[in-house]
Protein backbone atom coordinates (compact mmCIF):
# COMPACT_ATOMS: atom_id res chain seq x y z
CA UNK A 1 0.00 0.00 0.00
CA UNK A 2 1.03 3.66 -0.72
CA UNK A 3 3.01 5.52 2.14
CA UNK A 4 3.79 9.13 1.78
CA UNK A 5 6.07 11.66 3.91
CA UNK A 6 6.47 15.05 3.74
CA UNK A 7 9.11 17.00 5.93
CA UNK A 8 10.64 20.65 6.50
CA UNK A 9 13.50 21.27 8.56
CA UNK A 10 13.46 24.09 11.36
CA UNK A 11 17.35 24.60 9.99
CA UNK A 12 18.22 25.00 6.59
CA UNK A 13 19.92 21.63 6.32
CA UNK A 14 19.93 19.09 3.31
CA UNK A 15 15.88 16.65 4.41
CA UNK A 16 17.12 13.96 1.62
CA UNK A 17 18.70 11.45 4.31
CA UNK A 18 16.07 11.61 6.91
CA UNK A 19 12.96 11.37 3.80
CA UNK A 20 14.93 8.41 2.66
CA UNK A 21 14.59 7.13 6.40
CA UNK A 22 11.14 7.64 7.15
CA UNK A 23 10.06 6.13 3.83
CA UNK A 24 12.00 3.32 4.66
CA UNK A 25 9.87 2.64 7.90
CA UNK A 26 6.60 2.35 5.91
CA UNK A 27 8.49 -0.51 3.49
CA UNK A 28 6.20 -2.87 5.54
CA UNK A 29 3.04 -1.35 4.33
CA UNK A 30 4.66 -2.90 0.64
CA UNK A 31 5.24 -1.10 -2.34
CA UNK A 32 6.69 -1.61 -6.15
CA UNK A 33 8.46 1.98 -6.15
CA UNK A 34 9.58 4.94 -4.32
CA UNK A 35 10.72 8.49 -4.83
CA UNK A 36 11.29 11.73 -3.46
CA UNK A 37 11.08 15.15 -4.42
CA UNK A 38 13.04 18.16 -2.68
CA UNK A 39 13.33 21.88 -3.36
CA UNK A 40 16.27 24.08 -3.86
CA UNK A 41 15.22 26.76 -6.42
CA UNK A 42 13.71 24.41 -8.41
CA UNK A 43 11.87 20.92 -7.80
CA UNK A 44 13.79 18.17 -7.82
CA UNK A 45 12.72 14.35 -8.09
CA UNK A 46 14.46 10.85 -7.86
CA UNK A 47 12.42 7.68 -8.15
CA UNK A 48 12.20 4.84 -9.38
CA UNK A 49 11.15 0.90 -9.50
CA UNK A 50 12.11 -1.64 -7.37
CA UNK A 51 13.47 -2.52 -3.73
CA UNK A 52 14.39 0.97 -2.11
CA UNK A 53 18.10 0.17 -1.41
CA UNK A 54 18.34 -0.93 -5.30
CA UNK A 55 16.30 2.56 -6.57
CA UNK A 56 19.21 4.56 -3.65
CA UNK A 57 22.03 3.09 -5.12
CA UNK A 58 20.89 3.37 -8.47
CA UNK A 59 19.11 7.32 -7.74
CA UNK A 60 21.41 8.13 -4.79
CA UNK A 61 19.11 10.28 -3.17
CA UNK A 62 21.53 11.71 -0.59
CA UNK A 63 22.47 13.58 -3.09
CA UNK A 64 19.51 15.38 -3.21
CA UNK A 65 19.72 19.20 -1.67
CA UNK A 66 17.06 21.20 -0.17
CA UNK A 67 15.35 21.46 3.16
CA UNK A 68 12.19 20.21 2.72
CA UNK A 69 10.35 17.41 0.58
CA UNK A 70 8.19 14.42 0.21
CA UNK A 71 8.93 11.02 -0.74
CA UNK A 72 6.81 8.23 -1.50
CA UNK A 73 6.24 4.32 -1.65
CA UNK A 74 3.81 3.11 -4.34
CA UNK A 75 1.82 0.07 -4.24
CA UNK A 76 0.45 -0.07 -8.07
CA UNK A 77 -3.48 0.22 -8.36
CA UNK A 78 -4.19 2.84 -11.37
CA UNK A 79 -0.81 2.41 -14.08
CA UNK A 80 1.26 -0.51 -13.69
CA UNK A 81 4.93 -0.22 -11.64
CA UNK A 82 6.95 1.78 -13.56
CA UNK A 83 9.81 4.11 -13.14
CA UNK A 84 6.83 6.68 -14.61
CA UNK A 85 4.46 6.04 -12.48
CA UNK A 86 6.70 5.92 -9.57
CA UNK A 87 5.42 9.12 -7.55
CA UNK A 88 6.27 11.97 -6.93
CA UNK A 89 4.41 13.22 -9.71
CA UNK A 90 4.99 16.98 -11.27
CA UNK A 91 2.83 19.38 -13.33
CA UNK A 92 4.19 19.84 -17.20
CA UNK A 93 6.07 22.65 -16.38
CA UNK A 94 7.51 21.20 -12.74
CA UNK A 95 6.18 23.67 -10.60
CA UNK A 96 4.20 21.33 -8.27
CA UNK A 97 4.91 17.94 -6.84
CA UNK A 98 2.82 15.75 -5.55
CA UNK A 99 2.70 12.50 -3.79
CA UNK A 100 -0.70 10.74 -2.90
CA UNK A 101 -1.94 7.24 -1.66
CA UNK A 102 -5.65 6.26 -2.64
CA UNK A 103 -7.25 6.08 -5.87
CA UNK A 104 -9.29 8.63 -7.62
CA UNK A 105 -12.45 7.26 -9.94
CA UNK A 106 -13.12 10.30 -12.03
CA UNK A 107 -9.35 11.15 -12.62
CA UNK A 108 -10.07 9.48 -16.75
CA UNK A 109 -12.76 12.30 -17.28
CA UNK A 110 -10.06 15.08 -15.45
CA UNK A 111 -7.21 14.16 -17.74
CA UNK A 112 -9.47 14.48 -20.86
CA UNK A 113 -10.33 17.83 -19.84
CA UNK A 114 -7.02 18.31 -19.27
CA UNK A 115 -5.30 17.25 -22.44
CA UNK A 116 -8.30 19.49 -24.31
CA UNK A 117 -6.32 22.25 -22.44
CA UNK A 118 -2.74 21.73 -23.46
CA UNK A 119 -1.64 19.80 -20.72
CA UNK A 120 1.01 16.97 -21.36
CA UNK A 121 1.00 13.82 -19.44
CA UNK A 122 3.72 11.29 -18.55
CA UNK A 123 2.54 8.38 -16.45
CA UNK A 124 -1.04 6.13 -16.34
CA UNK A 125 -1.41 7.14 -13.17
CA UNK A 126 -4.72 8.76 -11.47
CA UNK A 127 -2.48 10.92 -9.14
CA UNK A 128 -1.00 12.90 -12.16
CA UNK A 129 -3.54 15.00 -12.60
CA UNK A 130 -3.10 16.64 -8.79
CA UNK A 131 -0.42 18.69 -9.91
CA UNK A 132 -1.80 20.19 -13.12
CA UNK A 133 -5.30 20.58 -11.44
CA UNK A 134 -2.79 22.79 -8.46
CA UNK A 135 -0.75 24.14 -10.88
CA UNK A 136 -4.14 25.64 -13.18
CA UNK A 137 -5.34 26.73 -10.15
CA UNK A 138 -2.04 28.80 -8.74
CA UNK A 139 -2.28 30.42 -12.05
CA UNK A 140 -5.85 31.55 -11.81
CA UNK A 141 -4.63 33.60 -8.62
CA UNK A 142 -4.80 31.13 -5.65
CA UNK A 143 -2.17 30.13 -3.34
CA UNK A 144 -1.10 26.57 -2.88
CA UNK A 145 -3.73 26.30 -0.17
CA UNK A 146 -6.55 28.11 -1.70
CA UNK A 147 -5.45 25.52 -5.16
CA UNK A 148 -4.90 22.01 -3.07
CA UNK A 149 -8.56 22.60 -1.49
CA UNK A 150 -10.43 23.62 -4.79
CA UNK A 151 -8.48 20.74 -6.45
CA UNK A 152 -10.18 18.31 -4.13
CA UNK A 153 -13.64 19.42 -4.74
CA UNK A 154 -12.98 17.87 -8.04
CA UNK A 155 -11.68 14.67 -6.86
CA UNK A 156 -14.32 11.80 -6.12
CA UNK A 157 -12.38 8.40 -4.30
CA UNK A 158 -9.86 8.51 -1.81
CA UNK A 159 -6.83 10.31 -1.32
CA UNK A 160 -4.00 11.55 1.12
CA UNK A 161 -2.17 14.19 -0.35
CA UNK A 162 0.92 16.08 0.14
CA UNK A 163 1.51 18.89 -1.92
CA UNK A 164 4.87 21.50 -2.53
CA UNK A 165 5.14 24.16 -5.44
CA UNK A 166 8.32 26.19 -6.64
CA UNK A 167 5.96 29.48 -6.94
CA UNK A 168 5.00 29.31 -2.94
CA UNK A 169 8.30 27.96 -1.44
CA UNK A 170 8.76 26.53 2.00
CA UNK A 171 5.76 24.88 2.53
CA UNK A 172 4.28 21.94 2.21
CA UNK A 173 0.47 21.27 1.89
CA UNK A 174 -1.06 18.11 3.07
CA UNK A 175 -5.03 16.93 3.32
CA UNK A 176 -7.03 13.45 3.10
CA UNK A 177 -10.25 11.89 2.43
CA UNK A 178 -10.73 8.60 3.49
CA UNK A 179 -7.12 7.70 3.43
CA UNK A 180 -4.84 7.72 6.10
CA UNK A 181 -2.34 10.92 7.05
CA UNK A 182 -0.73 12.15 10.11
CA UNK A 183 1.33 15.69 10.87
CA UNK A 184 3.75 15.35 13.66
CA UNK A 185 5.71 17.76 15.23
CA UNK A 186 9.51 16.96 15.48
CA UNK A 187 12.81 18.32 17.26
CA UNK A 188 14.28 19.79 14.48
CA UNK A 189 11.54 19.94 11.74
CA UNK A 190 7.15 18.88 11.20
CA UNK A 191 6.23 16.32 9.33
CA UNK A 192 3.25 14.61 7.36
CA UNK A 193 2.94 10.93 6.58
CA UNK A 194 0.41 7.81 5.80
CA UNK A 195 1.38 6.25 9.00
CA UNK A 196 3.13 6.68 12.67
CA UNK A 197 5.38 4.41 12.21
CA UNK A 198 6.99 6.51 9.25
CA UNK A 199 8.28 9.06 11.69
CA UNK A 200 9.03 7.73 15.23
CA UNK A 201 12.75 8.50 14.95
CA UNK A 202 11.82 12.25 14.34
CA UNK A 203 8.60 12.77 16.21
CA UNK A 204 6.48 12.00 18.46
CA UNK A 205 3.51 14.54 18.78
CA UNK A 206 1.13 14.00 16.08
CA UNK A 207 -2.06 14.90 15.22
CA UNK A 208 -4.34 13.27 12.50
CA UNK A 209 -6.17 16.04 10.22
CA UNK A 210 -9.86 15.14 9.94
CA UNK A 211 -11.04 14.43 6.42
CA UNK A 212 -10.88 17.93 4.51
CA UNK A 213 -9.30 20.31 6.70
CA UNK A 214 -5.98 20.79 5.14
CA UNK A 215 -2.24 20.85 7.12
CA UNK A 216 0.36 23.57 6.13
CA UNK A 217 3.99 22.93 7.16
CA UNK A 218 6.76 25.28 7.24
CA UNK A 219 9.77 25.85 8.81
CA UNK A 220 7.80 27.94 11.78
CA UNK A 221 5.28 24.93 12.54
CA UNK A 222 2.06 23.58 11.20
CA UNK A 223 -1.08 25.16 10.71
CA UNK A 224 -4.68 22.86 10.29
CA UNK A 225 -7.12 25.11 8.77
CA UNK A 226 -10.57 23.79 8.06
CA UNK A 227 -12.96 23.52 4.99
CA UNK A 228 -13.08 27.12 5.32
CA UNK A 229 -9.53 28.12 5.02
CA UNK A 230 -10.36 29.03 9.60
CA UNK A 231 -7.40 27.82 11.57
CA UNK A 232 -8.18 24.87 13.75
CA UNK A 233 -6.73 24.29 17.62
CA UNK A 234 -5.82 21.22 17.87
CA UNK A 235 -3.81 18.93 20.72
CA UNK A 236 -1.26 16.46 19.42
CA UNK A 237 -1.17 13.10 21.15
CA UNK A 238 1.97 11.40 22.45
CA UNK A 239 2.85 8.07 20.52
CA UNK A 240 4.82 6.31 23.25
CA UNK A 241 5.76 3.42 20.72
CA UNK A 242 9.54 3.42 20.74
CA UNK A 243 11.60 3.24 17.58
CA UNK A 244 12.71 0.05 19.05
CA UNK A 245 9.83 -1.81 19.48
CA UNK A 246 9.42 -1.07 15.66
CA UNK A 247 12.45 -3.17 14.97
CA UNK A 248 13.46 -6.72 14.36
CA UNK A 249 15.34 -6.81 18.26
CA UNK A 250 17.19 -9.47 17.08
CA UNK A 251 14.69 -11.80 15.05
CA UNK A 252 15.18 -13.32 11.72
CA UNK A 253 12.10 -11.76 10.88
CA UNK A 254 9.01 -9.70 12.38
CA UNK A 255 6.91 -12.41 12.08
CA UNK A 256 8.58 -14.57 14.77
CA UNK A 257 9.46 -11.48 16.83
CA UNK A 258 5.61 -10.65 16.84
CA UNK A 259 4.51 -14.45 17.42
CA UNK A 260 7.08 -14.32 20.69
CA UNK A 261 5.08 -11.30 22.25
CA UNK A 262 1.49 -12.64 21.80
CA UNK A 263 1.65 -13.49 25.70
CA UNK A 264 2.30 -9.90 25.93
CA UNK A 265 -0.23 -8.63 23.90
CA UNK A 266 -2.95 -10.98 25.76
CA UNK A 267 -1.50 -9.56 29.07
CA UNK A 268 -1.79 -5.81 27.81
CA UNK A 269 -5.19 -6.12 25.91
CA UNK A 270 -6.33 -7.73 29.67
CA UNK A 271 -5.54 -4.36 30.76
CA UNK A 272 -8.52 -3.07 28.69
CA UNK A 273 -11.08 -4.72 30.96
CA UNK A 274 -12.55 -1.55 32.94
CA UNK A 275 -12.21 0.62 29.98
CA UNK A 276 -14.42 -2.48 28.03
CA UNK A 277 -16.79 -2.61 30.97
CA UNK A 278 -18.08 0.82 30.38
CA UNK A 279 -18.03 0.92 26.99
CA UNK A 280 -20.32 -2.32 27.34
CA UNK A 281 -22.36 0.47 30.17
CA UNK A 282 -22.27 3.05 28.03
CA UNK A 283 -23.90 0.62 24.70
CA UNK A 284 -26.58 -0.30 27.37
CA UNK A 285 -29.15 -2.78 26.24
CA UNK A 286 -28.24 -4.63 22.60
CA UNK A 287 -30.69 -7.02 21.10
CA UNK A 288 -28.66 -7.74 17.96
CA UNK A 289 -24.78 -7.66 17.37
CA UNK A 290 -23.15 -7.59 13.49
CA UNK A 291 -19.71 -8.15 13.19
CA UNK A 292 -18.11 -6.47 10.40
CA UNK A 293 -13.88 -7.27 8.72
CA UNK A 294 -12.37 -8.47 6.37
CA UNK A 295 -9.03 -11.37 6.38
CA UNK A 296 -7.67 -12.67 9.80
CA UNK A 297 -9.97 -9.92 11.36
CA UNK A 298 -13.13 -11.78 10.08
CA UNK A 299 -11.79 -14.77 11.43
CA UNK A 300 -11.74 -13.25 14.86
CA UNK A 301 -15.06 -11.88 14.47
CA UNK A 302 -16.54 -15.68 13.58
CA UNK A 303 -15.10 -16.56 17.30
CA UNK A 304 -16.71 -13.02 18.42
CA UNK A 305 -19.96 -14.36 16.87
CA UNK A 306 -19.53 -17.96 18.40
CA UNK A 307 -18.81 -16.61 22.10
CA UNK A 308 -21.50 -14.15 22.32
CA UNK A 309 -24.35 -16.43 20.68
CA UNK A 310 -22.79 -18.70 23.64
CA UNK A 311 -22.49 -16.71 26.70
CA UNK A 312 -24.40 -13.68 25.80
CA UNK A 313 -27.72 -15.41 24.12
CA UNK A 314 -27.24 -12.32 21.59
CA UNK A 315 -28.04 -12.80 17.92
CA UNK A 316 -24.93 -12.37 16.19
CA UNK A 317 -24.37 -12.13 12.10
CA UNK A 318 -20.61 -12.10 10.91
CA UNK A 319 -19.99 -10.45 7.31
CA UNK A 320 -17.33 -9.76 5.41
CA UNK A 321 -16.77 -5.73 5.18
CA UNK A 322 -16.61 -5.91 1.17
CA UNK A 323 -20.26 -8.07 1.02
CA UNK A 324 -21.80 -5.92 3.95
CA UNK A 325 -24.27 -3.75 2.18
CA UNK A 326 -26.93 -6.57 2.00
CA UNK A 327 -26.74 -6.68 5.35
CA UNK A 328 -26.58 -3.75 6.15
CA UNK A 329 -29.88 -2.88 5.06
CA UNK A 330 -30.79 -4.61 8.24
CA UNK A 331 -29.05 -2.34 10.53
CA UNK A 332 -30.90 -0.45 12.85
CA UNK A 333 -31.34 1.46 16.69
CA UNK A 334 -31.16 -1.98 18.14
CA UNK A 335 -28.34 -2.89 16.55
CA UNK A 336 -24.69 -2.87 18.10
CA UNK A 337 -22.04 -2.92 14.88
CA UNK A 338 -18.88 -4.24 15.66
CA UNK A 339 -15.55 -3.67 13.61
CA UNK A 340 -12.21 -5.37 13.96
CA UNK A 341 -9.41 -4.13 12.37
CA UNK A 342 -5.68 -4.33 12.98
CA UNK A 343 -5.00 -1.29 10.93
CA UNK A 344 -8.13 0.90 11.19
CA UNK A 345 -7.82 2.05 7.92
CA UNK A 346 -8.95 -1.09 5.86
CA UNK A 347 -11.27 0.51 3.15
CA UNK A 348 -13.80 -1.98 3.12
CA UNK A 349 -14.33 -2.00 6.80
CA UNK A 350 -14.34 2.05 6.86
CA UNK A 351 -16.90 2.16 4.56
CA UNK A 352 -19.13 -0.16 6.58
CA UNK A 353 -18.41 1.73 9.36
CA UNK A 354 -19.63 5.01 7.48
CA UNK A 355 -22.51 3.31 6.43
CA UNK A 356 -23.62 1.64 9.94
CA UNK A 357 -22.93 4.96 12.23
CA UNK A 358 -26.00 6.43 9.33
CA UNK A 359 -28.65 3.66 11.23
CA UNK A 360 -26.84 2.08 14.56
CA UNK A 361 -24.66 2.10 17.61
CA UNK A 362 -20.65 1.27 16.32
CA UNK A 363 -17.55 -0.28 18.05
CA UNK A 364 -14.45 -0.38 16.50
CA UNK A 365 -11.62 -2.67 17.98
CA UNK A 366 -8.45 -1.37 16.86
CA UNK A 367 -4.93 -1.70 16.96
CA UNK A 368 -3.33 1.46 15.40
CA UNK A 369 -4.31 4.51 17.92
CA UNK A 370 -5.71 7.82 15.82
CA UNK A 371 -6.40 5.54 12.91
CA UNK A 372 -9.67 6.09 10.69
CA UNK A 373 -11.80 3.65 12.50
CA UNK A 374 -11.18 5.00 15.82
CA UNK A 375 -12.38 8.25 15.03
CA UNK A 376 -15.56 7.41 12.78
CA UNK A 377 -17.04 4.53 15.73
CA UNK A 378 -19.07 5.69 18.37
CA UNK A 379 -16.96 3.45 20.21
CA UNK A 380 -13.34 2.31 20.31
CA UNK A 381 -11.25 -0.39 22.30
CA UNK A 382 -7.81 -0.28 21.28
CA UNK A 383 -6.00 -4.09 21.44
CA UNK A 384 -2.44 -3.48 22.87
CA UNK A 385 -0.52 -5.53 20.72
CA UNK A 386 2.13 -2.49 19.73
CA UNK A 387 3.22 -2.54 16.11
CA UNK A 388 2.49 -5.38 13.68
CA UNK A 389 4.97 -4.64 10.84
CA UNK A 390 4.80 -8.75 9.51
CA UNK A 391 2.18 -8.17 6.74
CA UNK A 392 0.50 -11.59 7.99
CA UNK A 393 -1.54 -11.13 11.17
CA UNK A 394 -0.23 -12.86 14.08
CA UNK A 395 -0.02 -11.06 17.18
CA UNK A 396 -3.13 -8.23 16.46
CA UNK A 397 -5.27 -11.52 15.96
CA UNK A 398 -4.62 -13.46 19.24
CA UNK A 399 -5.06 -9.41 21.00
CA UNK A 400 -8.38 -9.05 18.79
CA UNK A 401 -9.19 -12.07 20.11
CA UNK A 402 -8.30 -11.01 24.14
CA UNK A 403 -10.51 -7.58 23.54
CA UNK A 404 -13.43 -9.97 21.88
CA UNK A 405 -13.27 -12.35 24.92
CA UNK A 406 -13.14 -9.92 27.51
CA UNK A 407 -16.12 -7.97 25.57
CA UNK A 408 -18.25 -11.02 25.29
CA UNK A 409 -17.37 -12.55 28.88
CA UNK A 410 -17.81 -9.09 30.63
CA UNK A 411 -20.84 -8.61 28.37
CA UNK A 412 -22.47 -12.07 29.44
CA UNK A 413 -21.35 -11.49 33.24
CA UNK A 414 -19.10 -14.82 32.45
CA UNK A 415 -16.75 -14.54 35.32
CA UNK A 416 -14.95 -18.04 34.55
CA UNK A 417 -14.04 -17.02 30.77
CA UNK A 418 -12.40 -13.67 31.93
CA UNK A 419 -10.97 -16.19 34.94
CA UNK A 420 -9.61 -18.54 32.04
CA UNK A 421 -8.46 -15.33 30.18
CA UNK A 422 -5.65 -14.55 32.83
CA UNK A 423 -3.83 -17.81 32.23
CA UNK A 424 -3.95 -17.70 28.04
CA UNK A 425 -0.53 -15.85 28.60
CA UNK A 426 1.01 -19.25 30.33
CA UNK A 427 -0.70 -21.59 27.88
CA UNK A 428 0.80 -19.39 25.09
CA UNK A 429 4.11 -19.54 26.63
CA UNK A 430 4.14 -23.02 27.03
CA UNK A 431 3.10 -23.37 23.15
CA UNK A 432 6.71 -20.94 22.48
CA UNK A 433 8.73 -23.55 24.74
CA UNK A 434 7.61 -26.26 22.42
CA UNK A 435 8.91 -24.31 19.11
CA UNK A 436 11.86 -26.14 17.92
CA UNK A 437 10.08 -29.60 18.44
CA UNK A 438 7.19 -27.20 15.87
CA UNK A 439 10.13 -26.18 13.55
CA UNK A 440 11.48 -30.36 12.96
CA UNK A 441 7.45 -31.12 12.31
CA UNK A 442 7.43 -28.07 10.19
CA UNK A 443 10.19 -29.85 7.62
CA UNK A 444 7.93 -32.24 6.88
CA UNK A 445 5.43 -30.15 5.40
CA UNK A 446 7.07 -28.28 2.78
CA UNK A 447 6.48 -30.27 0.10
CA UNK A 448 3.34 -30.16 0.02
CA UNK A 449 1.17 -28.47 -3.06
CA UNK A 450 -2.42 -28.36 -1.02
CA UNK A 451 -3.63 -28.93 2.43
CA UNK A 452 -6.50 -28.92 4.62
CA UNK A 453 -7.53 -27.61 8.11
CA UNK A 454 -10.38 -28.79 10.38
CA UNK A 455 -12.26 -27.40 13.07
CA UNK A 456 -15.45 -27.62 14.41
CA UNK A 457 -17.18 -25.15 16.35
CA UNK A 458 -15.05 -22.32 18.06
CA UNK A 459 -12.36 -24.64 16.31
CA UNK A 460 -13.80 -23.76 12.95
CA UNK A 461 -12.18 -20.26 13.06
CA UNK A 462 -9.20 -21.78 14.37
CA UNK A 463 -8.81 -23.84 11.16
CA UNK A 464 -9.80 -20.95 8.79
CA UNK A 465 -7.00 -18.81 10.46
CA UNK A 466 -4.07 -21.74 9.86
CA UNK A 467 -5.05 -22.10 5.89
CA UNK A 468 -4.81 -18.32 5.90
CA UNK A 469 -1.72 -17.85 7.72
CA UNK A 470 -0.24 -20.51 5.64
CA UNK A 471 -1.27 -19.59 1.90
CA UNK A 472 -0.64 -16.21 2.74
CA UNK A 473 3.21 -16.51 3.19
CA UNK A 474 4.02 -19.80 1.85
CA UNK A 475 1.97 -19.75 -1.14
CA UNK A 476 0.67 -23.48 -0.56
CA UNK A 477 -2.76 -24.02 -1.49
CA UNK A 478 -4.49 -24.30 1.50
CA UNK A 479 -8.41 -24.63 2.60
CA UNK A 480 -10.04 -24.29 5.93
CA UNK A 481 -13.17 -26.21 6.82
CA UNK A 482 -15.57 -27.15 9.41
CA UNK A 483 -14.78 -30.45 9.65
CA UNK A 484 -18.80 -31.19 9.22
CA UNK A 485 -18.57 -29.87 5.88
CA UNK A 486 -15.81 -32.54 4.98
CA UNK A 487 -17.90 -35.36 3.45
CA UNK A 488 -20.26 -32.80 1.54
CA UNK A 489 -17.43 -31.93 -0.93
CA UNK A 490 -13.02 -31.69 0.16
CA UNK A 491 -13.26 -35.24 0.94
CA UNK A 492 -13.11 -36.14 -2.78
CA UNK A 493 -9.73 -34.18 -2.49
CA UNK A 494 -7.63 -36.11 0.12
CA UNK A 495 -5.08 -38.47 -0.34
CA UNK A 496 -1.86 -39.75 0.57
CA UNK A 497 -0.46 -36.79 -0.33
CA UNK A 498 -1.77 -33.89 1.39
CA UNK A 499 -1.29 -32.97 4.48
CA UNK A 500 -4.30 -32.45 6.99
CA UNK A 501 -4.37 -30.69 10.02
CA UNK A 502 -6.72 -31.52 12.82
CA UNK A 503 -7.74 -29.29 15.98
CA UNK A 504 -8.92 -30.75 18.25
CA UNK A 505 -9.31 -29.53 21.88
CA UNK A 506 -11.22 -31.09 24.69
CA UNK A 507 -15.13 -30.28 24.82
CA UNK A 508 -18.28 -30.73 22.99
CA UNK A 509 -17.15 -31.49 19.64
CA UNK A 510 -14.28 -33.77 20.48
CA UNK A 511 -16.53 -37.31 19.58
CA UNK A 512 -17.35 -35.74 15.99
CA UNK A 513 -13.92 -34.46 14.91
CA UNK A 514 -12.41 -37.35 15.84
CA UNK A 515 -14.56 -39.11 13.70
CA UNK A 516 -13.79 -36.59 10.69
CA UNK A 517 -9.77 -37.05 11.69
CA UNK A 518 -10.52 -40.72 10.97
CA UNK A 519 -12.55 -39.92 7.75
CA UNK A 520 -9.43 -38.63 6.18
CA UNK A 521 -6.97 -41.60 7.96
CA UNK A 522 -8.60 -43.86 5.88
CA UNK A 523 -8.12 -41.87 2.74
CA UNK A 524 -4.47 -42.25 3.67
CA UNK A 525 -3.91 -37.99 4.31
CA UNK A 526 -0.77 -37.21 6.30
CA UNK A 527 -2.35 -35.73 9.58
CA UNK A 528 -1.13 -33.52 11.61
CA UNK A 529 -3.31 -33.00 15.00
CA UNK A 530 -3.29 -30.25 17.61
CA UNK A 531 -5.12 -31.41 20.64
CA UNK A 532 -4.63 -31.87 24.29
CA UNK A 533 -1.57 -33.10 26.23
CA UNK A 534 -2.33 -36.54 26.78
CA UNK A 535 -4.78 -37.44 24.34
CA UNK A 536 -3.75 -40.75 22.85
CA UNK A 537 -6.26 -41.56 20.61
CA UNK A 538 -5.62 -38.28 18.67
CA UNK A 539 -1.79 -39.44 18.58
CA UNK A 540 -2.77 -42.92 17.70
CA UNK A 541 -4.35 -41.89 14.78
CA UNK A 542 -2.04 -39.16 13.53
CA UNK A 543 1.57 -38.69 11.85
CA UNK A 544 2.35 -35.84 13.88
CA UNK A 545 1.02 -34.06 17.09
CA UNK A 546 1.54 -30.97 18.61
CA UNK A 547 -0.12 -30.93 22.33
CA UNK A 548 -1.01 -28.29 24.53
CA UNK A 549 -2.03 -27.64 28.07
CA UNK A 550 -4.71 -29.67 28.69
CA UNK A 551 -6.57 -26.72 31.11
CA UNK A 552 -7.43 -25.43 27.68
CA UNK A 553 -11.22 -25.55 26.93
CA UNK A 554 -12.56 -25.65 23.39
CA UNK A 555 -14.17 -22.09 24.11
CA UNK A 556 -10.41 -20.45 24.59
CA UNK A 557 -9.06 -22.41 22.21
CA UNK A 558 -8.67 -20.28 19.84
CA UNK A 559 -6.33 -17.77 21.83
CA UNK A 560 -3.89 -20.63 22.18
CA UNK A 561 -4.47 -23.37 19.48
CA UNK A 562 -3.67 -20.90 16.95
CA UNK A 563 0.10 -20.20 17.83
CA UNK A 564 1.87 -23.46 16.11
CA UNK A 565 -0.43 -23.20 13.78
CA UNK A 566 1.03 -19.68 13.24
CA UNK A 567 4.79 -21.14 13.73
CA UNK A 568 4.44 -23.92 10.97
CA UNK A 569 3.70 -21.36 8.75
CA UNK A 570 7.01 -19.17 9.81
CA UNK A 571 8.72 -22.46 9.43
CA UNK A 572 7.68 -23.78 6.41
CA UNK A 573 7.83 -20.55 4.70
CA UNK A 574 11.73 -20.25 6.12
CA UNK A 575 12.63 -23.70 4.58
CA UNK A 576 11.20 -22.82 1.02
CA UNK A 577 13.10 -19.69 1.27
CA UNK A 578 10.47 -17.07 0.98
CA UNK A 579 10.33 -13.55 3.33
CA UNK A 580 7.89 -14.38 5.83
CA UNK A 581 6.83 -10.57 6.45
CA UNK A 582 6.82 -9.39 2.96
CA UNK A 583 4.66 -12.27 1.03
CA UNK A 584 4.43 -11.48 -2.26
CA UNK A 585 1.33 -9.18 -3.87
CA UNK A 586 -0.24 -8.46 -0.46
CA UNK A 587 0.60 -5.76 2.00
CA UNK A 588 0.26 -4.51 5.35
CA UNK A 589 -2.11 -2.21 5.04
CA UNK A 590 -5.08 -2.13 2.52
CA UNK A 591 -6.30 1.64 2.26
CA UNK A 592 -7.84 1.25 -1.12
C1 LIG B 1 -3.72 -11.58 7.31
O1 LIG B 1 -2.53 -12.04 7.80
C2 LIG B 1 -3.71 -10.25 6.70
N1 LIG B 1 -2.80 -9.34 7.18
C3 LIG B 1 -5.09 -9.70 6.32
O2 LIG B 1 -5.98 -10.74 6.08
C4 LIG B 1 -5.73 -8.68 7.29
O3 LIG B 1 -6.20 -9.33 8.43
C5 LIG B 1 -6.86 -7.95 6.54
O4 LIG B 1 -6.33 -7.28 5.42
C6 LIG B 1 -7.60 -6.98 7.40
O5 LIG B 1 -6.79 -5.95 7.86
P1 LIG B 1 -7.16 -5.10 9.14
O6 LIG B 1 -7.23 -6.02 10.29
O7 LIG B 1 -6.05 -4.09 9.24
O8 LIG B 1 -8.49 -4.46 8.86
Amino acid sequence: MCGIVGCILKEKKDVAPILFECIKNLEYRGYDSIGLATYDNAIHVKKGKGDIRKVDREQNFSNMKGFYGIAHTRWASTGKPTHENAHPHLDDSNTVAVVHNGTLENYLEIREDLIEEGHEFISTTDTEVIPHLIKKFMDEGLDLEGAVRKCTKKLEGSYAIVAMSKDEPNKLVATRKDSPLIVAFGKDGYFVASDTPAVLDYAREVIRPKEGEIAILTKDGIEIHDKNGKKVRKTPQHIDWSPEMAKKEGFDHFMIKEITEQSLAVKHTLGQKANIKRIIKEIGDVKRICFVACGTSYHASITGKYLIESLAGIACDVVIASESKYTARTWDEDTLVIFISQSGETFDSLMALKEANKTSNTLAIVNVAGSAMTEEAKYFIQTQAGPEIGVAATKTYIAQLTAIYLFAGLMAGNDKIIEELSRVPKYIDEVMKEKDKIKEISKRYDFAENAFYLGRGFSYPIALEGALKLKEITYIHAEGYAAGELKHGPLALIDEKVPVIVIIPPGDDYKKTMVNLEEVKARGAIILTVCAKGDKKAADNSIDVIEINSEVTDIIAPLVYAVPLQLISYYVTCDKGYDPDKPRNLAKVITV
